[in-house]
């Protein structure tokens, strides 16, 4: 049975669902210390390299691609041709993967929110997180207790997230992003505006946007900005191509390429500033230099920041409970976009209801994720995300380019995203696809790999990295190839695209 493919409310609902699944924690916890690490204001240049050269071009293949197809990943590769349908199972698995601990980041987001209100980390902030709240275990093979917290909190996520996505592409995901998104903008934008005005804010911003240009001769530091712009543009997972799958057939999608990137760059650039205002204040209130306090992710989100809001006293409340706001309605619209990444292919290759899949992908992700709100929960998301990162992204990024630029020729995306857009992009963006992108991601790949077998991840045990890193990884591939052997339950794949239609 066909169903009719459902569509965006208007073009705008689609950007802004794009814009939601981009800026996520990467934007927030991520991108501040990696230009500080990396050579502060000098590193814009790589990163915006990295923006032109791989960013906005593989944004207008995966627009492109799913909008010319009209499917999920699996959907669009197997009706460009049936071999490479695996490859579009592939990011759709690892979506599924990565949401079922994103959401415990989430949850651990929303304790703090709760948290905000009595500033109930007390003062050993860090003593607080790992051995109070997340009660970590010696290791990854000892499970210890449940977070009943946490498991909590993962609950109420899962319920929102299933909510969402079972009310469909306009009645959902639109919906909520149209929501979510602005209310997370006016957030970032009083955090800022508060925060660059605190005591010591400009000595935070200096030692961010100070630029050290011996690190653009570094080449890590042009991995760390392609590895950046990947991840923060949530590329090769499956999600562009779905949402694009939902537009009209006439709408631009190069301008829509071009807006998603320089709206998440905006985001990434906000809370650069928010997040070195802040630490700014604490070095100078705490009389020690900025990179004494600097950091990221975890230890920025819940042991630095915790301990600068109760510095503040009142103030602090206020900034605690944006600040946690600001990652929890970051987080769901990605959450939103892994969902749907994944849903949508299931939906696509057995016809099956919205309502019956994505129910059942919520129940199984929520299943899943009850496993990391136990006190082993850390080392698993730690081992989890960097292998997923370090591999499942970069291959497929890869395969995207060299299946897409090669095998169906990268022109033919171009003729057609050309074809419905005002502005035209030229022959350089197949350079960037069949030659730029390739060999940035293989350069990355080999270098993950060496530097994987140099030193094994996080000095974990062997087993462990081989059952929740490798192990992972290679389970993805594997049901990515049985999934793609299965037969089509719906017609969808008898359906023309676009360019036959038209
Ligand atoms: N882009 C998101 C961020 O910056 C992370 C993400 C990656 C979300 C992949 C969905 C898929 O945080």
């Amino acid at each position: 049975m066909s169903q009719k493919r459902e569509q965006w409310g208007s073009k705008m609902g689609f950007i802004l669902a794009a814009i939601g699944s981009a800026v996520g924690l990467g934007n927030i916890w991520r991108y501040p210390y990696l230009v500080y690490s990396n050579g502060g204001g000098a590193f814009l240049v790589p990163y915006f390299i990295a923006i032109f050269t791989a960013g906005i071009p593989l944004i207008i293949l995966e627009y492109g691609f799913g909008h010319k197809y009209r499917g999920s990943a699996p959907l669009a590769f197997a009706k460009s041709s049936k071999k490479w349908e695996w490859l579009g199972w592939w990011p759709s698995i690892t979506s599924f993967v990565i949401l079922t601990y994103y959401t415990i980041i989430l949850s651990w987001a929303m304790n703090y929110l709760y948290f905000s209100f009595s500033q109930g980390w007390g003062s050993d902030t860090n003593g607080f997180f790992f051995n109070e709240f997340l009660r970590v275990s010696s290791g990854p093979f000892d499970l210890g207790g449940m977070r009943w917290p946490i498991f909590i909190c993962i609950t109420i996520l899962w319920l929102i997230n299933w909510f969402i996505c079972y009310r469909g592409v306009s009645g959902g995901i639109e919906k909520a992003n149209k929501i979510l998104l602005p209310t997370l903008f006016v957030i970032m934008v009083i955090i800022v505006v508060r925060g660059v005005t605190l005591p010591g804010a400009t000595v935070g911003l200096n030692k961010l946007f100070t630029p050290d240009w011996s690190k653009v001769l570094d080449p890590k530091v042009w991995i760390n900005a392609y590895g950046q712009v990947f991840y923060s543009l949530s590329l090769a997972m499956g999600i562009l191509i779905t949402y694009s799958s939902y537009l009209p057939s006439k709408t631009d999608i190069n301008n829509s390429a071009f807006i998603t990137a320089f709206a998440n760059c905006g985001f990434e650039l906000l809370s650069a500033i928010g997040v070195f205002a802040i630490l700014g204040f604490m070095a100078t209130s705490q009389g020690v230099p900025v990179d004494e306090v600097a950091s990221q992710s975890i230890g920025l989100a819940f042991v630095v920041f915790p301990k600068v809001f109760s510095m503040m006293g009142s103030l602090g409340k206020m900034f605690g409970i944006l600040f946690f706001t600001c990652l929890v309605f970051a987080g769901i619209t990605s959450c939103v976009s892994l969902i749907e990444a994944f849903s949508a292919a299931v939906i696509d290759k057995t016809g099956a209801s919205r309502k019956k899949i994505v129910s059942f992908a919520a129940l199984g992700g929520y299943l899943i994720s009850v496993m990391y709100a136990t006190g082993a929960g850390l080392y698993f998301l730690d081992i989890v995300d960097a292998f997923i990162n370090s591999y499942s992204v970069v291959v497929v990024g890869l395969g995207e380019a060299i299946v897409l630029g090669w095998f169906l020729g990268a022109h033919t995306i171009r003729e057609h995203t050309n074809e419905v857009s005002i502005y035209r992009v030229g022959k350089w963006w197949d350079v960037m696809i069949k030659f730029v992108t390739p060999t940035i991601l293989t350069y990355m790949l080999i270098q993950n790999i060496v530097t994987e077998i140099k030193s094994p991840y996080g000095g974990y045990p062997m087993s462990a990295l081989l059952s929740f890193g490798w192990g992972v990884v290679a389970l993805i591939v594997v049901i990515a190839i049985i999934a793609s052997k299965r037969p089509w339950k719906n017609n969808e794949l008898q359906v023309n695209t676009f360019k036959e239609v038209e």
